[in-house]
């Protein structure tokens, strides 16, 4: 059994879901344009009417309802409410998110907003984007107009989900939205991403809503493939890039020494301002993880079994480590190829508990891609996603027990939808879409969720 007040939700996020991209006065995010490339998106797919949230969102809210959620994480679409990412907001964009929301507090469903899942206003991007200064500021404005909106019925608030991906999937590899490969760029995307976090929280703090405020940070445990000097070393680069970078920022206003050093051929540092990182690192209401996998690295040359899966042709994101390999450990896999393993989530829920700060924690998206098939019958049987929820929701337990300050969970994702550069192709939903139609179907992980949520814990082990 899980504490009373524990918090049962499933995430989305607005790129994701919604569609409706040229509705209402939405303007042009980076992510249109990415889709629009040749060669980004696998098959050629695009999310102009994604799964058509925004016109569904009320079937979908009673979907929730259903499933017996007490909480939903979903995001705003920065350019369907400021179109231009500065200058004038769009009373229809800001409206379909107060519709939203009323709609879910009519259930007596917990709105938690996402100010930020990488939905950049092409303007922004054109004026320089992440690695630009501006873009952190220009952020911080739309943060404190929205909070200012919506902060009556919205107590919930998280600023950036995964900076890592934003800056160096987006910056990096390219295998993201803008797409551009500069590593230099991308150091200065990672530092403008965070202080965008710092910058929004002042701004939302200012108003004295009584928010619960956040950052969201997607985290691995990284373990050397053997006891090598320089296996060793690749794990130190890897957990440094991924989560210390973010985590420390954060929670401790500092950025890691080693990192620097790690990434000092690549830049001098100079973005880095004065109050930078004591905006960076104020004190947080939560944090909001998100956690999928661990990665296994070796240092050796010829080590490498291959780098982080990208479905497209792409660099690395790991600047100035790009000789690090990532090795299959031999775990049995989702359909992303993502090794399955429960026990580091334990290891990352203790480690924040036991070299951090304290601070209440979330975790904000677990889930599994796997290859559903529509039965017959009418049904989607997914015991492999079943089983992926269940361990972890377990491990959520064993970490709860052990001391550790957590305080609700997500699944990502409530309903298939468009995941990024892989296209229609993953489905990660405990809700099954039929993109065609747009039914949609629970499949048995929704109906043991919703099971598991009612009884307040888990009923015994997964069939
Ligand atoms: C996370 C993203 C989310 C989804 C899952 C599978 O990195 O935040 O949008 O794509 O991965």
């Amino acid at each position: 059994m899980f504490p009373t007040g524990f918090v049962w939700g499933a995430a989305t996020s607005a790129y994701q879901i919604e569609g409706g991209l040229s509705a209402d006065g939405r303007g042009t995010s980076i992510w249109d344009s990415f889709c629009r490339q040749e060669g980004r998106i696998v098959g050629g797919d695009h999310a102009e009417t994604a799964i058509d949230h925004y016109n569904r969102y009320r079937d979908d809210v009673k979907l929730m309802a259903d499933l017996g959620l007490t909480a939903y994480r979903f995001s705003v679409s920065w350019p369907r409410i400021q179109p231009d990412g500065s200058g004038a907001y769009n009373a229809k964009g800001l409206d379909f998110y107060k519709r939203l929301v009323d709609e879910l507090l009519s259930y007596g469903i917990d709105p938690w907003l996402t100010l930020y899942h990488w939905d950049l206003p092409q303007a922004l991007e054109d004026a320089g984007g992440w690695p630009a200064r501006d873009t952190s500021k220009r952020f911080a404005d739309f943060a404190a107009t929205v909070h200012a909106e919506l902060s009556d019925r919205v107590r919930n608030w998280s600023t950036v989900n995964e900076p890592w991906c934003s800056a160096f999937l987006g910056y990096a590899s390219g295998e993201h939205a803008p797409g551009r490969r500069e590593p230099a760029a991308a150091l200065r995307a990672a530092h403008h991403l965070n202080l965008a976090h710092g910058l929004a929280v002042q701004a939302m703090r200012a108003q004295n809503a009584g928010s619960q405020i956040g950052g969201c940070v997607n985290l691995y445990p990284v373990t050397p493939a053997t006891a090598s000097e320089a296996d060793q070393d690749a794990a130190r680069r890897i957990d440094g890039l991924q989560n210390r970078f973010f985590l420390d920022a954060l929670l401790k206003g500092a950025y890691p020494e080693d990192v620097l050093a790690d990434l000092s051929h690549i830049s001098d540092m100079s973005f880095i301002q004065d109050g930078d990182l004591a905006a960076i690192g104020a004190p947080l209401d939560m944090l909001l993880v998100n956690y999928y996998s661990r990665f296994t690295v070796s240092g050796a040359p010829g080590g490498a079994v291959s780098a982080a899966a990208a479905p497209t042709d792409s660099g690395s994101p790991w600047i100035g480590s790009e000789h690090v390999g990532f090795v299959n450990a031999g775990r049995p896999v989702t359909a992303m190829g993502w090794e399955v393993d429960d026990s580091g989530l334990y290891e990352t829920l203790r480690r924040l508990a036991d070299e951090y700060p304290r601070v209440p924690l979330y975790i904000s998206e677990n889930g599994a891609a796997y290859d559903d098939v529509f039965g017959e019958d009418g049904t989607v049987h997914d015991p492999d996603r079943v089983a992926y929820i269940e361990a972890h929701l377990r491990t959520c337990h064993a970490a709860i027990e052990s001391g550790v300050p957590l305080q609700g969970y997500f699944a990502w994702s409530l309903m298939d939808n468009f995941e990024w550069a892989w296209g229609y192709g993953k489905r990660f939903g405990l809700v099954y879409v039929d993109y065609e139609t747009q039914a949609r179907t629970m499949k048995s992980s929704a109906l043991w969720y919703a099971d598991t949520i009612r009884h307040g814990g888990l009923l015994g082990r997964a069939q």
